[in-house]
């Protein structure tokens, strides 16, 4: 199979950084970011709440010609201007073949970006059903199944947000016809399930920065592991209650 490498690696412009101390660039990541390498197939991003990871999905995907808000890229409407400046800070190493498809998924502005669709007419593909006419997970999986064909370059933010543990495998098992489809994808998650795809490169974020891990290193594979084993345990020692007092 042929590599896709739409997106080799990035780095950051430190000249251009405008002030190294006001958001986005006094996140811890940034400090780090001289040469990130993103994998040809899936670039997984994961780490504790509020490190920067979407920070750092959207900057590339805007950087790479995406609405900040999400969806494809000839598609460009803003409802409010909240991303950040990095884009302008970086400096995307682009691979020689362009991606003949893209989409950049926010969970969060997944709705916003369907209400534009369906309003402009811009798009088809959404297996001829609105999105809004189906549920949260149904909707995201249309996209996947029918809107993302392949050749593409893809960003997702937390796309397990809307699918059940059942669905999030049938998601990877899209992402990776996509992939044979030579495709590329570089998501932001905090599921066990999706940084468990075999070979994806995972960066963990922290208030130290940001660096590569394996699989079964991450917070989420570690804390998720040991409370799948016993709960009870887990609980027990973290939730206080009334003596003899027990947990069903
Ligand atoms: N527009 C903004 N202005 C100022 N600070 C912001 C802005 N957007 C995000 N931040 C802050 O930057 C930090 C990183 O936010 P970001 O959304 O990138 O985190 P994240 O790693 O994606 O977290 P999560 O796992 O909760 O989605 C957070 O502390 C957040 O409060
Ligand atoms: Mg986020």
């Amino acid at each position: 199979m042929i590599a896709s490498d739409f997106i080799i690696d990035l780095s950051i412009v430190r000249d251009r950084i405008p002030s190294p101390d006001v958001y986005p660039f006094n996140l811890p990541f940034v400090d780090q970011l001289d040469r990130l390498k993103i994998d040809p197939k899936v670039t997984l991003f994961v780490g504790e709440n509020g490190t920067g990871k979407s920070t750092l999905l959207e900057a590339i995907a805007v950087a790479m010609g995406f609405n900040a808000e999400g969806g494809s890229r000839n598609f460009q409407f803003s409802t409010h201007e909240s991303h950040s400046e990095l884009h302008e800070c970086l400096r995307i190493a682009k691979g020689f073949r362009r991606p003949r498809d893209g989409y950049f998924l926010r969970a969060e502005s997944f709705f916003n970006v369907a209400t534009q669709v369906e309003q402009l007419g811009v798009e088809d593909g959404y297996g001829g059903r609105s999105l809004h006419q189906q549920s949260h997970g149904e909707s995201f999986m249309t996209l996947l199944n029918e809107r993302c064909r392949g050749l593409g370059l893809y960003f997702l933010d937390e796309p397990e947000a809307a699918l059940s543990p059942q669905r999030q495998l049938a998601a990877m098992k899209r992402m990776h016809e996509l992939v044979k489809l030579r495709s590329q994808f570089i998501i932001a998650t905090h599921s066990p399930i999706l940084m468990a795809y075999p070979g994806a490169l995972i960066y963990q974020f922290s208030s130290e920065g940001v660096r590569p891990v394996e699989y079964r290193e991450t917070e989420h594979f570690k804390v998720m592991h040991e409370f799948m084993q016993g709960p009870e345990a887990m609980l027990n020692a973290m939730l206080p209650r009334s003596p003899g007092a027990g947990f069903p």
